[in-house]
């Protein structure tokens, strides 16, 4: 699962950030929940190809970030993205078990950790890896998220369900609180994303990096006459004014020792 995760990341990361809307929003709502510090160094959990890591360097110029991503091609990716930036290290790493070598004063994740195969284990290790005073700021994406495609497949194909869904709000609370976590503050919302046709929207979950693992897909693929009904049912189920509509569920939290 490991291995999947970072091989369909690793895959994505040339086209991620053209199709990664709803992704940036999280981001922002992470930034915009962080209380008025100024770390002496941070801990990013999952960073991708960096949206989060631009708005911690602007917000903490010069502060030293470690960016810890499963996905060696992502790492590298953003490595060289981010050249001109010293002071942010890529290292590759599973947010389950990588280490730091002191705790750091701030942890941030976003759109990342949902991915977690054992969330608890993993809330553990971010725990571990954070100062007695230090804060973790995390956004999530849930359940609700592409809930109407889910549904659409479920119909479609119902022998090729989904094996695992993201987690839920009241999981992803109750196990930041068995990892220790004292909530200081969360935003629950759900927002529907306007696409403008129904193929352009599956292009652009596919470019996130977000088909063919859980979000979307089964064990087994859907055939090429199941996709292509898929597409056209979508379109005529949730189409609007302007195109058609995808549902994402998160979460941001901000959390204490
Ligand atoms: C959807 S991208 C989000 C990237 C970025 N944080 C953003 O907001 O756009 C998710 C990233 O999390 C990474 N990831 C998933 N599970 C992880 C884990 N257990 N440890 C570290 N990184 C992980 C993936 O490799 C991928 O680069």
């Amino acid at each position: 699962m490991v291995k999947m995760i970072s091989e369909r990341f690793s895959a994505a990361a040339e086209t991620y950030d053209r199709h990664a809307r709803p992704q940036l929003a999280l981001a922002q709502s992470v930034l915009s929940m962080l209380p008025e510090i100024y770390p002496e160094q941070i801990l990013e959990l999952g960073p991708g190809t960096g949206q989060l890591t631009r708005l911690l360097s602007e917000r903490f110029p010069e502060v030293l970030i470690d960016a810890v991503d499963l996905a060696e091609k992502m790492v590298a990716h953003s490595r060289e993205r981010f050249r001109r930036f010293p002071h942010i290290t890529w290292l590759v790493g599973d947010a389950q078990t990588w280490r730091g070598a002191d705790p750091y004063p701030l942890i941030a994740s976003s759109s990342a950790l949902h991915w977690a195969r054992d969330l608890e284990a993993t809330l553990k290790n971010v725990y571990a890896n954070l100062e007695s005073d230090g804060c973790f700021v995390l956004g999530m994406m849930l359940e609700g998220t592409l809930k109407e495609l889910h549904d659409l497949r479920a119909e479609i194909a119902p022998e090729k369900a989904v094996e695992r869904r993201l987690p839920t709000y009241e999981a992803t609370k109750t196990a930041l609180q068995a990892a220790g976590f004292t909530l200081e503050r969360c935003k629950h919302s759900e927002e529907e994303i306007l696409y403008p046709t129904a193929a352009a929207f599956l292009k652009a979950i596919h470019e996130q990096g977000v088909t063919g693992g859980k979000v979307s897909a089964g064990a087994t693929p859907l055939s090429r006459s199941e996709l292509s009904r898929l597409v056209a049912d979508y379109q005529d189920n949730f189409a609007v004014e302007g195109g058609v509509t995808a549902t994402y569920e998160t979460a941001t939290f901000l959390l204490s020792k």
